[in-house]
């Protein structure tokens, strides 16, 4: 790539990921921005790599070796950084993930620090829902504003059969609460499986609309701790589409707020008449939204990472717990963001899946 002409720094426009970005090519910008002139605004934030739940096609039964307390960052390291991407990086959203985030104790103290500060970001939460009944009014008063949960079946075998665990009524539960709560619109993630769920998806959407509730299906990533991922055995979006057809209208919605993944369509029974609700289809592998990517994300222990497969990490902690100054954690955060990859890669012949699980990720 050319130095800085004019004082105009290069934007990268194709695909180059074979090399990292120069350095020299950065602009100065508060912001955290990538060499295709990205900018992410979007902070998510793993609070822990723990789950109560065993889903398949995320973990072993077993479970998986979660990493060590000491390894995790502090309620206090974790707002400290909320503070820094706020005030000095431009951060405006963050979603709270884990594996579960409600298995983090200290969840409502973090959101109650973030919701004090002076930029205070849009706050929500991703989590499959177990104790949510007892807890959304709590998080609700802390300053929780939305909740995204997570339910690929209705049926209760199936729920058994897919997480592994007999708790199907709780997350039901945990929908109705949210939203009584006032943490709507209350969002359902769903994974399609083949052979396993992928027939329930007009049924999910039925039930969705009737409680009020936008479903989002996600198309599986390969992102499984096994590494069993084919994409073949993947439900695409358009067979979900297809799917859907059989039983509603789907018509596109305006459209969805800029470096969202979600296709948004209005529901409409298949004779017509109103708007029942919204669906949405997140294409991340057949239609990959990346050239849109908003997002910036950190793992428990404290790495951060520009995309879900990046296979490399920039470590916070280690700042975090010497004694840099909130600037210069700042410029590492803008420095890492500098060489965002410009996409996943999974079609490339030379895809590596990262090390790291969704688990130990955040979604
Ligand atoms: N691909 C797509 N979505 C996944 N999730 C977990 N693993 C995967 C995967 N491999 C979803 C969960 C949950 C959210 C955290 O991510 O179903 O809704
Ligand atoms: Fe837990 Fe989410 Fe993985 Fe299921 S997909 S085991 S709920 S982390």
């Amino acid at each position: 790539m050319t130095a800085i002409a004019l004082g105009v720094p290069v934007i990268r426009t194709a695909p180059g990921d074979s090399e990292l970005p120069p350095l020299a090519d950065r602009p100065i910008s508060p912001g955290l921005i990538d060499s295709y002139g990205r900018r992410a605004s979007d902070l998510r934030i793993s609070l822990t790599d723990r789950c109560n739940l065993r889903c398949t096609y995320c973990m072993p039964a077993e479970g998986l070796d979660w990493a060590p307390t000491s390894e995790l960052l502090s309620d206090e390291e974790i707002g400290r950084l909320i503070r820094i991407a706020t005030e000095r990086l431009g951060i405006e959203e963050i979603r709270f993930t884990g594996g579960e985030p409600l298995l983090r104790k200290g969840l409502p103290a973090i959101i109650r620090t973030a919701a004090a500060l002076p930029n205070r970001p849009m706050m929500s939460l991703t989590t499959n829902g177990l104790g949510l009944h007892r807890r959304a009014a709590e998080f609700a008063a802390a300053g929780l504003d939305r909740v995204n949960i997570s339910l690929d079946t209705i049926r209760r075998d199936r729920y058994l059969a897919i997480t592994r665990r007999d708790r199907l009524d709780d997350v039901l539960s945990a929908l109705v609460a949210a939203q009584e709560a006032g943490l709507g619109p209350v969002k359902i993630n769903a994974v399609l499986l083949r052979g396993v769920n992928d027939d329930e998806a007009a049924d999910l959407l039925a039930f969705a609309v009737d409680g009020g509730y936008q479903l989002r299906f996600i198309e599986q990533m390969p992102l499984d701790a096994g590494h069993q991922w084919h994409r073949s055995e993947m439900v695409t979006a358009e067979e979900i589409h297809a799917t859907l057809a059989t039983r509603f209208a789907l018509s596109p919605h305006r459209a969805p707020r800029e470096g969202s993944p979600a296709e948004l369509f209005d529901v409409r029974s298949r004779s017509g008449g109103d708007v029942l609700g919204t669906v949405g289809v997140i294409a991340s592998v057949s239609k990959p939204f990346c050239g849109d990517c908003d997002r910036t994300r950190l793992t428990s222990d404290g790495q951060v990472r520009t995309c879900l497969f990046s296979t490399s990490e920039t470590d916070l902690r280690v700042l975090l717990r010497g004694s840099a100054d909130d600037e210069e954690i700042a410029e590492t955060w803008r420095i890492a963001m500098w060489g965002k990859r410009f996409g996943h890669g999974i079609d490339n012949p030379d895809f590596r899946q990262p090390d790291r699980p969704m688990s130990a990720i955040g979604g």
